[in-house]
């Protein structure tokens, strides 16, 4: 099945169409029904409703009298979610603080009885935070991500947890931000922003600011999943760059995308684009002019960045991250970056976050975003309607979408299914017919 993004669900409805109610907050304000603050069926289990009416206002809960009971970690975007999960019977308790739980708070707010959680990539829903949820009577977890190196998922099928997540939504939004550092890091877009800021510029200058063409250059992916490719395709497309990935899977789609996009270019009197699937990763490094990494985090790819491959790319090559902090060794870029002045490097995430590494941001050569490649409106009220969808269609017992296409989900009648379930296979979860 092909990987979609959002560009494949134009005939959807559009999460922000939905008709909006304010979510109801424990402010005091007035709460449109059906997300009611009220007493429901678990005063003494977990966190009382009192609780949520504490001073800190820290948790809030909707819908109140519903049956089960599913905690989430942080506020979400949009009111679809709260509706899918309303209309599935559930009393929904959210974490309304900005602050990142730890895995004793979330215990305590899964409490006695919990039927599902909806949590975050910064949350370690590791082997003992899972076997919390089941004992109180978990049956679902959905991380708030496509990516879910955060979850034990090898656990959480011992446990017969299902575990979801949220792709589809996320992919040109990512391939969008991703494109941004790029250009931000090539042409310097910060430095010379803060340059202006400051007063510093004195008029037009021959040699101000120098920074890469990418037109007609090599264009380097590692990871030509979903979001790998959408970039990939930006950047060959719109600036004609020749492509090198390196992949354990050959991607045939994009392959033959680039090559059709070699003939029109042909055809019309251009020199063609041109593809080379890489079989050893250094290949890519030494290659690029820009490399963008796009791998699921594993520890395969932990450090799949190093000081060696570092040295292995040209000195003034394009470094691009919007997939996981930890592919990179930090330390190792900032050194490299130190070193190597006309070498950029466009960071959306990082080894440690909210942390980065001493050094990082002193350089200039550097651009750097607080983990926000997914973060548009759309999106994250998409990943929050999937997310939802994912625990809701599992506690009312619907099966596994079998497809990676997920924008079904999106739209009014969304099927009876449980959009993207990562193990449902090894549970052997049915799948919707
Ligand atoms: C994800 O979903 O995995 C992103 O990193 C957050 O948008």
């Amino acid at each position: 099945m092909s990987p979609r993004g959002p560009g494949s669900h134009r005939g959807g409805t559009h999460p922000s169409a939905v008709p909006s109610h304010s979510p109801c907050i424990s402010s005091g304000r007035t709460c449109p029904a059906p997300f009611r603050i009220g007493p429901g069926p678990f005063e003494g289990i977990g966190r009382t409703w009192e609780d949520s009416l504490t001073s800190d206002n820290a948790w809030t809960t909707h819908n109140s009298s519903g049956a089960l009971r599913v905690v989430v970690t942080k506020q979400l975007p949009g009111d679809r979610w709260l509706e899918i999960l309303t209309q599935a019977g559930c009393r929904v308790e959210v974490y309304t603080r900005t602050d990142i739980l730890r895995s004793d708070e979330i215990k305590a707010a899964i409490g006695g009885r919990c039927d599902a959680a909806i949590g975050q990539l910064t949350e370690p829903w590791n082997a003992d935070l899972l076997a919390a949820l089941k004992a109180a009577g978990g049956r679902a977890y959905s991380n708030y991500a496509v990516g879910y190196n955060n979850v034990d998922v090898e656990a959480a099928t011992r446990l017969g947890l299902p575990v979801g997540n949220t792709p589809g939504v996320l992919t040109e939004t990512t391939a969008e931000m991703t494109v941004a550092l790029t250009f931000a890091a090539a042409r310097r877009v910060v430095e010379a922003d803060r340059f202006m800021r400051a007063g510093l510029f004195q008029g037009w200058l021959p040699t101000l600011f120098l920074g890469e063409l990418l037109w007609r250059k090599t264009l380097g992916i590692i990871g030509a999943g979903r979001i790998g490719s959408a970039y990939a395709r930006m950047m060959v497309e719109g600036h004609k760059m020749n492509l090198i990935y390196y992949d354990p899977h050959q991607n045939g789609e994009l392959e033959d995308y680039i090559c059709a996009y070699g003939d029109f270019l042909t055809q019309h009197g251009e020199q063609p684009v041109t593809y080379h699937r890489a079989t050893q990763v250094e290949e890519v490094f030494a290659e690029a002019d820009l490399l963008s990494l796009h791998p699921a985090l594993d520890p395969s790819t932990h450090h799949l960045v190093n000081a060696e491959r570092l040295s292995r790319m040209k000195p003034n090559a394009i470094l691009v991250n919007a997939s996981r902090g930890p592919v990179v060794d930090e330390a190792a870029l900032v050194e490299h970056c130190r070193t190597h002045p006309d070498f950029r490097a466009g960071l959306d995430v990082f080894e440690d976050e909210p942390a980065m590494q001493p050094g990082l941001a002193d350089l200039d050569n550097v651009v750097v975003v607080p983990h926000i490649a997914s973060a548009t409106s759309w999106t994250r009220q998409g990943m929050a309607t999937l997310a939802a969808g994912n625990v809701a269609a599992i506690l009312l017992g619907y099966p596994a979408w079998p497809s990676a296409d997920i924008s079904a989900f999106l739209g009014d009648n969304p099927p009876k299914a449980a959009p993207s379930i990562v193990n449902a296979s090894a549970l052997g979860l049915p799948t919707f017919e």
